[in-house]
C-alpha cells in the first residue's frame, strides 16, 4: 500500500478518456495493488473519491468513500468505501441540483456545477462482480464527479458561472453557512 502523486490540473492524463479493464486484468495483482494505493492516497488526502486518471492510470477505475469526519467535505452523507469498475452512469428523472465542488487535482478552487439528483450505477466490483446502486443528492454527485474522471473532464468544465469560482478559504468565509443550508435541505429531502 501506497499513497501516489496526484495529477493535477494541466497534466494530459486528466483529459484522456480511460479503458475500460478486462476482469482478468482487474484480478492481476498489479490491478488490485493500484486500488489499494488508490484507496491510501484518497484517504491520505482527505478526497471523498479518485479515479484512476489522478494517479496517471488510464483504467476505468475509481474509489468513493466519505466517512463522517471527511476533513473536505464535512457535510457530506457517509458513503461506504466503493471501488468502481467499468462504469455506466443512468439518469433517473430529470431533476438537478447545483452543488459546489472541489477536486485532489485542481488545487485550491471550489465551484458550482449542475448535477443530476438521481443516478443508477452500474459497475464491477473489485473482485469482477457486477453491482447496481441508486445514489441521489450529494452522493450521486460525487459518483457522477469521478465517472466524468474517466472521461477526461473536470468539474472546471461544467462550471457554467464563472463567478461561482473560490478558493477554499473565501468559501468558507463567504458561501459554506449558505451552500450547506442547500445541501443539507437537499439531502433531506431525497437522501443518498
Ligand atoms: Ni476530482
Amino acid at each position: 500500500m501506497a499513497v501516489l502523486p496526484i495529477a493535477t490540473v494541466g497534466d494530459p492524463v486528466l483529459r484522456r478518456r480511460a479503458r475500460e479493464v478486462g476482469v482478468d486484468e482487474l484480478r492481476t495483482p498489479r490491478v488490485q495493488r493500484l486500488i489499494d494505493d488508490m484507496i491510501d492516497t484518497m484517504r491520505h488526502a482527505g478526497g471523498a473519491g479518485l479515479a484512476a486518471n489522478q494517479v496517471g492510470e488510464l483504467l476505468r477505475i475509481a474509489v468513493v468513500e466519505v466517512t463522517a469526519d471527511n476533513p473536505r467535505y464535512p457535510y457530506k452523507p457517509p458513503i461506504p468505501l466503493t471501488v468502481i469498475v467499468n462504469p455506466a452512469i443512468e439518469t433517473l428523472g430529470d431533476e438537478t441540483a447545483e452543488i459546489n465542488e472541489g477536486c485532489l487535482s485542481v488545487p485550491d478552487l471550489r465551484g458550482t456545477v449542475e448535477r443530476h439528483v438521481t443516478v443508477r450505477v452500474r459497475r464491477l466490483d473489485r473482485d469482477g462482480r457486477p453491482c447496481e446502486d441508486i445514489r441521489r443528492g450529494l452522493t450521486a454527485g460525487t459518483f457522477q464527479h469521478e465517472v466524468d474522471h474517466l472521461d477526461g473532464v473536470l468539474f472546471l468544465d461544467r462550471v457554467r458561472d464563472p463567478t461561482t469560482f473560490t478558493t477554499w478559504a473565501q468559501f468558507d468565509r463567504h458561501h459554506r453557512e449558505a451552500f450547506v443550508a442547500r445541501a443539507r435541505a437537499l439531502v433531506e429531502r431525497v437522501g443518498s
